[in-house]
């Protein structure tokens, strides 16, 4: 494709990318469980007036915009508030869950490399049912990982992770929740386990940080997973999942700002000026920031309350009228608003083809193959026709044969089953190569 030549007007672009969006997930419209949370119009309309107020401004500068230093450092201290950081907890503002966990792992290598300099082999104690941001941070970080089994449920193994700490050991975490199943991991035992070894525990609440602590409020069983846990040093909460703001906003607390200070980067030799940024990002927009500064005054303990309560039901109605379809079950007793749907007698991976053809967007997962549902307070509207389409694929589904599956139910399945794991990824790696290809 060649630059152009001329410009268009601005009615003709706004048409062009409104015509561009008709391929995708139906997320308005609540029909997708995955990558959008959605709470109401109103947040919406929130988070679009934050962001067009602050779209160019620059979180680089603190001194050129003191609006976004005071936004971000109240955004973090609210959230160090509903993790019950304490007076002396510390946090960023980042892009993402990814980026917030990669500082935290900077942090703690940084941290163990200033006490425990004999460390030449850093390793990162993680369960299975992790986010593979950890894999990727421990990747550019340069640390080994040591994943930790768990049950077909996500259950942390917790004697093999006392077994997997060693003297090179220097962090470990646990999910609140996890993103596979919704398990939220023992994290109390898991943080007394690393405390009582001198190693850096976080607890990434990139899915929870933003819906558990008003579940326990509610009055939801809800285990202690926060600042509370002694050993707990740093945790992620992503105010772009259950904080209703749209991509980019992510926080990164500390227990104090002494172990803040591994996470930032100062150089102060370059002619360009003194140059000093807290996380991965250089420059960075101010739209997320202000967006989650807005949605936090706006819904506030009561207005999350009442969403919280929204997606909990729609979870207990959408898992209930799940239960009741024959040959479907839930994996484990999911705490909160993620679970995941296994079946003994269908492939799962051809349901989610049948339920996309009927205008539904759910992720397969593998190992075991199972549905994935991140359910939002939006969803509450849609449990009926949700359930009748869902009860009618799998009717449809359980009339085919073996050989009639096709299509990314196919490719998927193969690639969960293939038993060379380096040809699995091999085969990933080529085919999203050739996904982002040059037009
Ligand atoms: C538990 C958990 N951790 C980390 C992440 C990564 O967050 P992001 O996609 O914002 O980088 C996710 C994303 O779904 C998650 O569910």
């Amino acid at each position: 494709m060649e630059f152009p030549q001329k410009g268009i007007p601005i009615d003709k672009i706004k048409g062009e990318l409104i015509a561009l969006k008709s391929g995708d997930m139906d997320w308005k419209g609540a029909r997708a469980f995955s990558m959008v949370f959605r709470a109401s119009e109103d947040v919406s309309k929130v988070v679009e007036t934050a962001i067009s107020t602050f779209v160019f401004e620059n979180g680089l500068s603190p001194f050129a915009f003191p609006s976004l230093l005071r936004m971000e450092t109240e955004v973090t201290s609210m959230t160090a508030d509903l993790l019950h950081g304490g007076p002396n907890a510390a946090g960023n503002m980042t892009t993402g869950g990814t980026e917030s966990i990669i500082m935290a792992v900077k942090a703690a290598r940084d941290y163990a490399r200033e006490r425990r300099p004999e460390i030449k082999e850093p390793e990162l104690i993680m369960p299975r049912s992790a986010h593979p941001a950890f894999n990727k941070a421990a990747y550019y970080l340069n640390i080994k990982t040591v994943t930790v089994p768990t049950s077909e449920s996500s259950i942390v193994d917790l004697d093999a992770y006392e077994k997997a700490f060693n003297s090179n050991t220097i962090f470990a975490m646990g999910s609140a929740f996890s993103y596979p199943h919704g398990v939220i991991d023992p994290i109390e035992k898991m943080a007394a386990v690393a405390k009582e070894k001198g190693v850096w525990f976080h607890v990434d609440s990139c899915v929870g940080g933003f819906i558990l602590p008003f579940l326990e409020k509610l009055g939801y069983p809800i285990p202690p997973f926060d600042f509370r846990i002694a050993g707990v040093m740093s945790m992620s909460a992503d105010i772009h999942k259950y904080g209703y703001v749209s991509k980019g906003a992510s926080t990164i607390t500390y227990r104090n700002a002494d172990l803040r200070k591994y996470q930032l980067f100062v150089y102060t030799d370059w002619n360009g000026g003194v140059y000093a940024t807290p996380a991965i990002s250089g420059a960075r927009s101010g739209g997320p920031m202000a967006a989650a500064w807005s949605v936090m005054k706006f819904l506030g303990w009561e207005g999350y309350m009442r969403l919280a309560k929204d997606a909990m039901e729609a979870t207990r109605l959408l898992m209930e009228g799940i239960k009741l379809i024959p040959g479907l079950h839930i994996i484990g007793d999911p705490p909160a608003t993620t679970f995941a749907v296994g079946s003994d007698t269908l492939n799962v991976f051809t349901l989610g083809d049948a339920m996309k053809t009927r205008g539904w967007n759910i992720d397969s997962q593998h190992m075991p193959p199972t549905l994935h549902f991140t359910v939002s307070p939006m969803h509450l509207k849609i449990v009926e026709p949700f359930l009748k389409d869902f009860t009618d694929a799998v009717k449809e589904v359980s009339l085919l044969k073996q050989e009639d599956i096709s299509g990314e139910a196919a490719i998927y399945g193969m690639i969960g089953s293939l038993p060379d794991r380096a040809q699995a990824k091999e085969m990933t790696t080529q085919y999203f190569n050739d996904l982002y290809r040059v037009k």
